[in-house]
């Protein structure tokens, strides 16, 4: 395969509060990435309209939740001076490339993704086709800039290995126009999922066998960004529990998705193994444990909360990051999608 140029690019939809899930699962390790790679981190609000508008709050909620992600991205460490931060729907050629990915990708593809199904539930007929087609809008984000590697929660596995086949299959359909256009043997790289450390799948407080997710009708199942010390506080104290002291070893997680769950987030927000925590903690109560861990929650989330507050309080200065983020992201997308234009055969203003 042909050499791409390295580039990170992965997103966030604006949808509900943010959580510890979308936290050590993503924003988290969005930030050491900057050091190494150029990157782009993306507010999906066309991904977020895939739901009805009484799910995501309507216009004014939307607005408010894409400024609020974004504080997010800056408060946890993201430079967007150095990468970029922008809001999708400021960038067309998101939707520009997602239509030739819908045409690229087959409906077997589609049919097969676990996360559509859990999203439309039972009434599936009633789904918008928004949701349906959601991966290749993904697909799409991820193509437009040619991206390489892409971080993101272990829930997103899926959504990924379709972005390869769609780039696969573009560079296989149109492989002699692509080579005829100048572009060598693939157009697309195949990004590479970034999905590692402990928390890839960071559960529900309440249930250590659901992920911790915006749509749990339960509060107490995840901790927002933006609690304040004694909710975090509260909450890490009624998190479910099993009433065997932790053990010394990894393995003795096995079959306790709650303990290994609480391990887990310890384990990511202090940047240390699972073994390391269970070196401290194991043949102990978890009364002790957790007050350790809300100690150590309140240490690295109260800073970030206050921080995300701060810089919602300026929206204006948080539009102007976007539109000079959409700026520079549609500086790269374009001539992609004009490449996308010529190897396809469509006819365009020279
Ligand atoms: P979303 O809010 O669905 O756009 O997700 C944003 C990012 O957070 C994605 O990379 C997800 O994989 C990640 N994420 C969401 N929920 C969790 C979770 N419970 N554990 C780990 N990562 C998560
Ligand atoms: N689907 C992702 C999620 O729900 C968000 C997303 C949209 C994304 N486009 C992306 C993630 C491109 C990485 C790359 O978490």
């Amino acid at each position: 395969m042909a050499a791409f140029k390295e580039r990170v690019f992965s997103g966030v939809q604006p949808t509900g509060n943010l959580h510890l899930g979308n936290y050590l699962g993503a924003i988290a390790r969005f930030v050491p990435l900057q050091e190494k790679y150029d990157c782009i981190y993306c507010v999906v609000d066309m991904h977020a309209i895939t739901m009805p508008p009484s799910v995501w709050g309507g216009p004014q909620e939307l607005k408010r939740q894409i400024r609020e992600v974004t504080a997010a991205f800056l408060a946890a460490g993201i430079d967007p001076k150095r990468h970029i931060v922008f809001n999708q729907s400021q960038v067309s050629e998101h939707a520009e490339l997602a239509w030739i990915c819908n045409c690229i990708a087959r409906i077997g593809w589609l049919n097969r993704m676990t996360q559509f199904k859990e999203k439309a539930g039972k009434d599936r007929e009633n789904a918008s086709v928004g949701l349906y087609s959601y991966p290749t809008l993904m697909a799409a984000d991820i193509l437009v800039y040619r991206a390489t590697h892409v971080p993101v929660g272990e829930d997103q596995k899926q959504h990924l290995e379709l972005t390869r086949d769609v780039a696969q299959k573009f560079n296989n359909d149109f492989a002699e126009s692509i080579a005829a256009c100048g572009f060598g043997e693939a157009f697309f790289p195949l990004a590479e999922p970034l999905i590692q450390g402990p928390a890839m799948r960071i559960m529900s407080l309440r249930d250590g066998t659901k992920k911790m997710s915006k749509s749990d009708p339960s509060d107490n199942s995840r901790i927002n960004l933006t609690d304040d010390a004694d909710t975090i506080a509260q909450k890490i104290r009624k998190a479910k529990t099993d009433p065997e002291p932790l053990p010394s070893e990894e393995k003795g997680l096995e079959g306790r998705p709650e303990a290994d769950n609480l391990v887990g987030i310890f384990a990511a927000l202090k940047g240390v193994s699972r073994t390391d925590v269970l070196r401290e903690f194991g043949g102990g109560q978890f009364s002790v444990f957790k007050a350790a861990l809300i100690d150590l929650a309140v240490d690295r989330l109260g800073p970030l909360g206050a921080e995300m507050k701060r810089l919602v309080d300026d929206p204006a200065h948080i539009d102007a990051v976007l539109s000079d983020g959409a700026d520079r992201a549609r500086a790269i997308a374009r001539p992609v999608m004009d490449a996308v234009k010529d190897i396809t055969g469509f006819v365009r203003r020279g």
